[in-house]
């Protein structure tokens, strides 16, 4: 056992990284060898641990079984092409689980805690993180908060699990997208929790999703809930659509996630000279311009998504297709970000973080 200043570690003595085929990745289903696990209890959050990677003992009435108090985030680790291993914008993801977590009355969870945990973390798990921008090799990294308590009364738990787990991946899209806007289901309400990054959300979007699916679509585009006419996000991306030579996406919400990458991709596409518009998009508005062909492209944002470009996007009865323009902003923008995550350009906004 070692003990960085804050975390107790356990090192495992029996790496699996030698049965990972690092080429041939499922998004998602490979996991490194060691977690970061931290518990509150008696109101507040415990000595935090990096142990290897285990299976969690939960009583069967833990409240995140019965009453879903759960959030999480969504990261990545990047290796540069000198082995050194790069995160990218940590603290806006400590600050949203926070925001998440303050939302299911969860105890918001300790920032030095947070950073130098991924950091012992990602530096026992370095070589799970392999470098190659174009395969977009990465390490997905899952912060996670689950309600621990024994006890079905619905009542916020008083026990908590905070836990990182890591995961080598590759690119999440490696098709263009096909999406169809919601005409009867809805992903959040105001009032609601649709902003927050928890895992009732994505619970609740299984259903409505198979059947875009059973259609040969990738994903639904979630409208406002009250008149479906307002486009808002995918799920699992925020959206972007080009019409004539401005990229336009819509605004922040409570029904909306504030995503990392959406605010990045503003940023990054105003850098490099595109006009950015953040306003309300509507189905009326988006039909109209792919009917009239000033839709030039679309694409979602996330960091598991990146930036992947939108082929196809459907509407009740109604089918666009989409060809991306010789100067397709998507490939640009996503270019000028992965640079950055990757440690080939300059980093100008402050975005990397060295492991
Ligand atoms: C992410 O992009 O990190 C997400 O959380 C989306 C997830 C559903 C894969």
């Amino acid at each position: 056992m070692e003990t960085s200043s804050l975390i107790k570690v356990t090192k495992t003595e029996n790496s699996k990284i030698n049965q990972v085929d690092f080429d041939n990745l499922v998004f998602g289903k490979t996991f490194t060898d060691h977690m970061f696990i931290c518990d509150y209890k008696d109101g507040s959050w415990q000595t935090p641990e990096i142990l290897p990677y285990q299976p969690l003992t939960l009583d069967p009435s833990a409240k995140v079984f019965h009453y879903g108090q759960a959030v999480f985030e969504g990261m990545k680790a990047y290796k540069d092409e000198q082995g050194k291993a790069w995160l990218f914008r940590p603290e806006e993801n400590f600050e949203r689980i926070n925001k998440s977590s303050k939302r299911l009355n969860i105890p918001e969870f300790i920032k030095e805690y947070f950073l130098e945990g991924l950091n012992e973390l990602l530096k026992l798990d370095s070589a799970w993180i392999k470098s190659g921008q174009d395969a977009g090799n990465a390490l997905y990294i899952r912060p996670f908060v689950i309600a621990t308590q024994a006890g079905v009364m619905a009542s916020p738990s008083t026990e908590y699990k905070f836990i990182i787990i890591c995961s080598p991946v590759q690119a999440y899209y490696t098709k263009d997208v096909k999406v169809k806007i919601a005409d009867y289901y809805s992903r959040a309400a105001n009032g609601g929790f649709g902003a927050a990054k928890a895992a009732g959300n994505y619970a609740g979007q299984f259903y409505p999703t198979k059947l875009v699916q059973e259609e040969g679509y990738d994903q639904v585009i979630w409208t406002d809930d009250t008149n479906h006419e307002h486009l808002e996000e995918a799920g699992t991306m925020n959206i972007f659509f080009r019409i004539n030579d401005t990229l336009v996406t819509c605004p922040i919400s409570e029904r909306i996630l504030d995503g990392i990458t959406r605010k990045s991709v503003i940023t990054m596409a105003e850098k490099l000279g595109i006009t950015v518009e953040v306003r309300k998009v509507t189905v009326t508005e988006l039909i109209e311009a792919a009917n009239n062909g000033s839709l030039k492209e679309s694409f979602g944002s996330g960091t598991a998504a990146v930036i992947s470009p939108i082929g196809t996007i459907a509407h009740k009865d109604n089918v666009w297709t989409l060809t991306k323009p010789e100067d397709c902003y998507s490939a640009a923008i996503k270019k000028a970000i992965l640079d950055v995550q990757y440690n080939v350009a300059e980093d100008t906004f402050g975005w990397r973080y060295e492991v």
